[in-house]
């Protein structure tokens, strides 16, 4: 399969159409952006460590959770073949422990452990700033209809469920992480963008160490280790 035309630059992919009008193939930059970009950066080696774990994880979604997902196939280190979705605007975060802007917003100490996992919903929107909403604004403002919303839930709760275990086994506590799904062309919802560092919260379960983006948007150093120390953990 070979890339046609960029259809699209994002933030850290760009994506590319092919001669099969339902596939796309994206391919992972290691470009770096914070604040809805306004911190820009690099990390170096980042592409090929997110198109590898994200590719690997939904595949384990797919498999072990029956979670039906974008991905068909890895190309090379940056490179994946996806199905063509339309992106549901909604960014769909799931939460074990208080840590990011759950801290911040309702004066948690990062660390708390929850009862009980959270959802909650920002509406993908970069000129807004991705602001929080709950299901009756996602409605309202049309991005997806009940159903749709049950679904995205339910996928949103089971990823958590496996990914939290899987984790688990490597030494790794999953604080938080956001996905996002889109519609084929016959309305089936996938599991769509990328799960990777970039999008998720992964502390050593030991040293409480953060092995994840925190490390670029705090400016904590070490970031290219942490990225490498978090994929060394999955094999
Ligand atoms: P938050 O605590 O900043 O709201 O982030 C929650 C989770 O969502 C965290 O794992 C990082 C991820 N995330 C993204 O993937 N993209 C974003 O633009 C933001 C703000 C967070």
């Amino acid at each position: 399969m070979e890339k046609r035309e960029q259809l699209y630059e994002g933030k850290a992919k760009k994506v590319f159409t092919t001669d099969d009008p339902e596939l796309l193939i994206v391919s992972y930059k290691d470009d770096a952006t914070a604040f809805n970009g306004l911190k820009k950066g690099t990390i170096v080696g980042k592409g090929v460590i997110n198109n590898k774990m994200s590719n690997l994880l939904m595949q384990k979604l797919e498999k072990e959770a029956h979670i039906p997902t974008h991905f068909v196939e890895e190309l090379n280190d940056r490179e994946t073949v996806v199905k063509k979705v339309s992106i549901v605007p909604l960014e769909v975060i799931i939460r074990n422990i208080a840590a990011g802007s759950f801290s911040k917003n309702y004066g948690v100490e990062e660390g708390v452990v929850f009862d009980h996992p959270t959802i909650e919903f920002s509406y993908k929107n970069d000129d807004l700033g991705d602001p929080l909403i709950n299901e009756y604004h996602a409605l309202a403002l049309k991005l997806a209809t009940k159903e749709e919303i049950e679904l995205i839930k339910e996928y949103a709760f089971a990823a958590n469920c496996y990914m939290k275990a899987y984790w688990k086994e490597r030494g790794v506590i999953l604080v938080d992480f956001k996905l996002e799904f889109g519609r084929l062309s016959d309305g089936t919802i996938v599991l769509a963008d990328e799960i990777s560092p970039d999008t998720c919260r992964f502390w050593d379960a030991e040293t409480k160490e953060k092995l994840d983006k925190d490390r670029f948007r705090r400016d904590l150093g070490g970031v290219e280790d942490a990225y490498a120390e978090i994929m060394g953990r999955l094999s």
